[in-house]
Parts: C-alpha cells; sequence; structure tokens
C-alpha cells in the first residue's frame, strides 16, 4: 500500500519473532524494543535532507554534510517511551515530545491525558513513535495534534500494525508514511493485534 513501509531486514525480523514470543519477560521485551528501534530508524531517516558545511579536517579545509533540520521524536504515552531510548541513541540532539494517550476499552477510541511538544516543533523533522497500530485511532489523534503544533514533516513509527490501523491512519493523514516492523493479520474483538505480541505497554513495563 502506498505510504506503508514494512521493513524487512534480517536482524528486524528476527528481534520481532523474539518480542512475540510470550515468554520473553519485561527485561529482554524492554531491550528488543530499544534495539529494533534504532535499527528501524536508520530506513525512517534515509531520505531527510541534508546540507553542506564547511569543516576542517586534521589536514584540510573541505566541504561535507549534516542534516539540514533538527529532529523531534514525539512519543505516544506509554508504551512509545520503550522505544525513546534507541531513538535517541541514533540522534542524540533530538528534542521529544511526549502525547499521553490510553485507548477506552469498550469503545477503543482514544482518551488524551497529557501533551507536550518541543517549541521548535514545526521547524523539525518529526517521528512519532507507538510499537502498536491497531485500530489507528490512537495514531490518527497523535498526528493530528502534532500538526496543531505546527509540525507539517512527520512519520510515523510502530513495531506491529494491523490493516485496519494502516487504513483509518493513511485515510486521515495521507500526508504521513507508515514505518513498521510488520503488517499483522487482522484485530480480535479487543481491538487487540493478531497474532501481534499482546499488551505491548504491560510488556514494556512488567505491569501484568
Ligand atoms: C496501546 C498502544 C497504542 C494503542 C494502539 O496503548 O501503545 O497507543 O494502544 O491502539 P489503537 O491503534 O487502537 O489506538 P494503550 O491504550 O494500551 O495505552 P498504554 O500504552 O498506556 O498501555
Ligand atoms: N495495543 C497493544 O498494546 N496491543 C495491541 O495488540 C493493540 C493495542
Amino acid at each position: 500500500m502506498n505510504g506503508l513501509n514494512v521493513i524487512q531486514h534480517p536482524l528486524i525480523q528476527h528481534k520481532l519473532t523474539l518480542l512475540r514470543d510470550k515468554n520473553t519477560g519485561h527485561m529482554d521485551f524492554r531491550r528488543l524494543t530499544k534495539e529494533l528501534t534504532g535499527f528501524m530508524l536508520y530506513e525512517v531517516m534515509k531520505d531527510y535532507p541534508l546540507q553542506e558545511i564547511e569543516i576542517e579536517t586534521p589536514l584540510m579545509k573541505t566541504r561535507s554534510q549534516v542534516l539540514a533540520r533538527e529532529i523531534s521524536l514525539v512519543m505516544i504515552l506509554r508504551a512509545g517511551l520503550g522505544m525513546v531510548d534507541g531513538l535517541l541513541e541514533l540522534v542524540a540532539s533530538a528534542r521529544v515530545g511526549h502525547i499521553g494517550l490510553y485507548r477506552d476499552e469498550k469503545t477503543l477510541k482514544p482518551v488524551e491525558y497529557y501533551v507536550k511538544m518541543p517549541a521548535n516543533l514545526p521547524k523539525t523533522e518529526v517521528i512519532i513513535a507507538d510499537p502498536m497500530l491497531a485500530t489507528g485511532g490512537s495514531a490518527a489523534h497523535a498526528v493530528s495534534l502534532v500538526k496543531k503544533a505546527g509540525g507539517s514533516e512527520i512519520k510515523f513509527v510502530c513495531m506491529v500494525a494491523a490493516p485496519e490501523g494502516v487504513q483509518t491512519l493513511r485515510r486521515a493523514h495521507p500526508d504521513v508514511p507508515i514505518y513498521t516492523a510488520a503488517l499483522d493479520d487482522k484485530l480480535n474483538g479487543d481491538g487487540y493485534i493478531l497474532p501481534g505480541l499482546g499488551d505491548a505497554g504491560d510488556r514494556l513495563f512488567g505491569t501484568k
């Protein structure tokens, strides 16, 4: 599908399988989430604009390239927090925004409880991160909040996506590409992704 990028790198697929395994405990789940997210960033950032600057090597002056724009990482709480370290390890200068959302258990609609964005968001490349794209309600709402704060160059990164969520997010925000490590089969009656990996927040933080 247009705008959907499923990253097939063997290392990413290997780590995703370990994440899916119900016998993987919260300590390994956290580590694997961090590692997998870091690998995904190479693909997510591959078309980011560069600018040439002048530097001096130990031997001579030369012109060389650096990223043209700052990067904002916007995490959807809670589970997005598990992805922040993997991203910051590679782009240490990024500023981090937080969007607090939880899904109402009955309606599956996102309920907003916290929003704090970097002040320079409009001038930056924005990466929104959440491990799970299920119905797509949380992601679509998060993108709307980023746009309301002035963000325009936006990418959405998750670990597992359901077709329903991809369709919802693409319809609501066709300008926002999606990057995922897997496109799964479908949602179950409770809005969980099948085969999925369960409740990402609970598995990351050991709350169940
Ligand atoms: C999970 C996940 C996403 C959302 C995805 O969060 O981290 O934010 O569900 O579902 P959707 O695509 O149907 O909106 P959850 O609501 O469980 O909150 P938590 O991260 O605080 O546990
Ligand atoms: N949120 C999760 O953490 N997992 C799912 O499968 C769906 C939503």
